[in-house]
């Protein structure tokens, strides 16, 4: 992989190319996420367990004197230098990938932290687009550091980062996410998970000890499509579970229950799609608890097997999986060598996680794509990936 310094001098040449110079440009990195396990809990009230990862976006970045945005990505070459001003920030109406940037400047001064003026700007990713790593929440990360950084508002720190991130998803973007993407990014850690409670914001951070094993991450290149429109309707199921519940019961989100009190008050819930939802949202938290504890006392093994459940839980309860991401779970699991395999992120196409061992990649890879290729009609992309830290300038 190119390195940190090799992608700076060539997004620094592509910014001297769009805008005259790179005279003062600085230079920024915020990495992607994968998701270990968790999934679908974070808007529950329940526990993740993410990573930041070593590949994610930079940005090359310059304040102007007026008011003028001026946005270039290396990944939408055909798209040109789109041209914005800080006085057309509307929620809701972009079209582009610059909803993400201009998404952040809108949420800063939402918050009370004024961008008055504006930047050129040269983003560089090497995430595969919509794959389901959070290209856009690095892209949100990454906005909320260099402003920081740029503006001097020192009163922000990361987890603000992440939570403004957040707000301008949700608000600006029209996705209803939960805190997980924004904050596994913004808190990342080499080496180390992201244990957080969503109901609170505490967290811990959990080496990822794999010894003679390795992450692989499996891209289905199924893009999402639909998939945000599928995704705020679980949120709106889940949230309608739980009000039935409450009917009954004083909980304050799905995070609270365990499996035993569910399984008593689940009959509130007057739908059964709904149950199934909420059955998952309840078992894969209690799940996510036992995953860590597994890996706490180095039990891989027992890691993975919950990996396997949570991937069953979201194909047939959760429903948010699909043929291509069965697929690609299914052939994982019929190679000797991977100790666990689940999609992972919002699903609908996206990817896959698994833990290999070392001494089976290569069978892995071949093996996989040959079957994903098969019977689905077009490639997968595999990416053997590192733990990396948090946002940074380089
Ligand atoms: C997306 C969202 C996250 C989370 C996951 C599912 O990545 O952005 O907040 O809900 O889906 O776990």
């Amino acid at each position: 992989m190119e390195s940190a310094q090799e992608v700076k001098s060539r997004i620094l040449e592509v910014f001297a190319d769009k805008y005259g110079s790179s005279e003062g440009a600085r230079v920024f990195f915020a990495p992607g996420r994968v998701n270990l396990i968790g999934e679908h809990t974070d808007y529950n009230g329940g526990h993740v367990f993410p990573c930041a990862l070593t590949i994610g976006t930079y940005g090359a970045v310059r304040l102007r004197d007026d008011r003028q945005l001026r946005f270039y990505s290396m990944n939408f070459e055909d798209k040109g230098v789109i041209t914005s001003s800080l006085d057309e920030l509307k929620p809701l109406e972009d079209k582009n990938w610059t909803a993400y940037p201009k998404g952040m400047i809108w949420a800063f001064g939402e918050k009370g932290y004024q961008v008055s003026k504006g930047f050129d700007l040269v983003l560089y990713g090497n995430i595969p687009n919509g794959s389901g790593l959070s290209s856009s929440a690095s892209v949100e990360v990454l906005t909320g550091y260099f402003l920081r950084e740029l503006f001097g508002f020192d009163g922000i720190t990361n987890q603000d980062i992440a939570l403004i991130g957040q707000f301008s998803e949700n608000k600006y973007n029209g996705v209803n996410c939960g805190i997980m993407d924004q904050f596994a990014i913004a808190m990342g850690k080499k080496d180390n998970a992201i244990f957080l409670d969503t109901a609170t914001l505490q967290y811990e951070y959990a080496p990822v000890v794999l010894h003679d094993a390795k992450l692989v991450i499996v891209c289905s290149n199924k893009k999402r499509g639909l998939g945000d429109s599928k995704y705020n309707e679980r949120r709106a199921e889940c949230e309608k579970a739980l009000s039935e519940i409450k009917t009954f019961l004083d909980v304050k989100t799905l995070g609270d229950l365990d499996e035993a009190t569910f399984g008593k008050f689940e009959s509130l819930i007057k739908d059964e799609v709904r149950v199934r939802r909420a059955r998952h949202a309840v078992y894969e938290n209690r799940r996510t608890v036992s995953a860590v504890e597994a890996l706490k006392r180095g039990d891989l093994k027992h890691f993975g097997q919950l990996m396997n459940a949570s991937h069953e839980s979201l194909r047939d309860d959760y429903e948010v999986t699909g043929i291509e991401l069965d697929t690609l779970v299914d052939a994982a699991r019929k190679v000797p060598g991977v100790i666990g395999a689940r999609m992972t992120g919002a699903g609908f196409g996206g990817c896959t996680v698994n833990i290999v061992k070392e001494s089976s990649v290569d069978e892995f890879i071949e093996k996989v794509g040959e079957e994903y290729l098969n019977k689905i009609g077009y490639a997968a992309d595999f990416y053997v990936v590192d733990i990396g830290d948090g946002p940074s300038e380089i």
